[in-house]
């Protein structure tokens, strides 16, 4: 039976990048007989032109219908001052929430020969390997009440609130611990228990959980010192659980340990592991058209789709060696760019991984 993937291209880069991934995708679908059949609709800014809200109805159905997604990235200064349903970030939390996609790897790997590249020390780095899980469907994200409004006094106000349930908490701590068991056994979580009730109900879920794991090593962490550990010395790190705001920051700051915010993929997974897969960067206004973009975090996490959603180990570990060889080559896009190496544009890179690939 064939298996639906759902494609969003998305805003900004997003067209371009999720173009080579799809090339990636095509060539082992062929390879590999993977079975898998593309079909294409809009989230976010462009969803907006084109049906007047970021997730259409018709297209949410036909997510809930796909075996897996492929997004590219959603937002632009453009529709920055809609109303908030209306901003494309509302498509994307709205998708997320729908599907139950609570539970979201975002693994930090270094590939050794981007060591020159991370923006500190190689020795600091070398070796690199991390995976962040962040829980995507609740926690301040989502809370109610939230409200900004103008107080009688004339001055402007505003609200969020951070709320987590204890079923919320255990079913991302056992996502977390469930990976560090087929890791290196050590997990970190990650929260603000000395100030926030959140964060202490999530600390007594996670050391219940890890009743069920005497072979997890388990630690926690406050996550202003875990932002510092993590420049200072990121490889203590195996498996990081946090919520949904600590886990975006947080790895958008290990990204950088890896070279570029370009080379970090990511996996939304719902309880059966249907999944959502991403890049862990945005549409980056600011290079979109230019054909510059780094599409190594999309294709990556097609990678990422092939294993958690479909079971194809080898396929997926394929497209992870062609990366490494166009690497080896030598070839690099302008963000993971360093002296002696060959600068090239999106496609190019797109180009080398689909040639690779052919030739492993
Ligand atoms: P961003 O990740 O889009 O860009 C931050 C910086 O990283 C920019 O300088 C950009 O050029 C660079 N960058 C990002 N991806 C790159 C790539 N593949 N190759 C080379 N350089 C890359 O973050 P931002 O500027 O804060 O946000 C821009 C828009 O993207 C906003 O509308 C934001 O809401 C949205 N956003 C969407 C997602 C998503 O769809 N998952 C994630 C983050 C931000
Ligand atoms: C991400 C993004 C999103 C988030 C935004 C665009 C809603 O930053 O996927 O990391 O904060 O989750
Ligand atoms: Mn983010």
């Amino acid at each position: 039976m064939s298996k639906q993937i759902l494609v969003f291209p998305g805003d900004g880069i997003g067209p371009e990048i999720v173009a080579e991934a799809v090339k990636v995708l095509e060539v082992a679908n062929d390879k590999y007989a993977l079975g898998f059949e593309l079909s294409y609709d809009e989230l976010g800014g462009a969803a907006y032109e084109k049906y007047g809200t970021p997730l259409a109805d018709e297209t949410l159905e036909r997510a809930r219908a796909a075996d897996a997604i492929l997004l590219g990235a959603v937002g632009g200064p453009q529709w920055d001052n809609l109303d908030r349903p209306l901003r494309p970030e509302m498509g994307l939390l709205k998708i997320r929430s729908q599907l139950g996609l609570f539970g979201n790897l975002r693994p930090a790997l270094l590939y050794p020969q981007l060591a020159g590249a991370s923006s500190l020390k190689p020795e600091i780095v070398a070796g690199l390997d991390i995976l962040i899980v962040r829980e995507l469907t609740g926690g301040i994200y989502f809370g109610s009440p939230r409200e900004l409004r103008t107080l009688e006094n004339g001055e402007r106000y505003a609200l969020d609130t951070l709320p987590y349930s204890e079923s919320e908490i255990r079913r991302i701590a056992k996502v977390g611990f469930d990976m560090a068991r087929l890791r290196g056994k050590k997990l970190c979580s990650v929260d603000k228990a000395n100030v926030l009730e959140s964060s202490r109900l999530w600390r007594a879920v996670v050391e219940e959980v890890a009743k069920d794991y005497p072979d997890v090593e388990l630690s926690h962490m406050y996550v202003d010192n875990a932002a510092m550990q993590l420049v200072r010395a990121p490889k203590q790190f195996d498996v990081v659980v946090t919520d949904n705001m600590f886990g975006d920051i947080l790895s958008d700051e290990a990204s950088m340990l890896t070279g570029s915010i370009g080379m970090l993929p990511s996996a939304s997974l719902d309880a059966n592991n249907k999944g959502m897969y991403e890049p862990c960067h945005g549409s980056a206004p600011d290079i979109a058209g230019k054909g510059i973009a780094n599409p190594l975090a999309t294709i990556l996490s097609v990678s990422m789709m092939l294993r958690y959603s479909f079971g194809q180990l080898e396929a997926a570990d394929a497209i992870e060696r062609a990366v490494g060889n166009v690497l080896d080559q030598g070839l690099r896009t302008g963000d993971i760019w360093s002296e002696g190496c060959q600068k090239v544009g999106t496609r190019e890179m797109g180009d080398a991984v689909v040639a690779a690939l052919r030739n492993l």
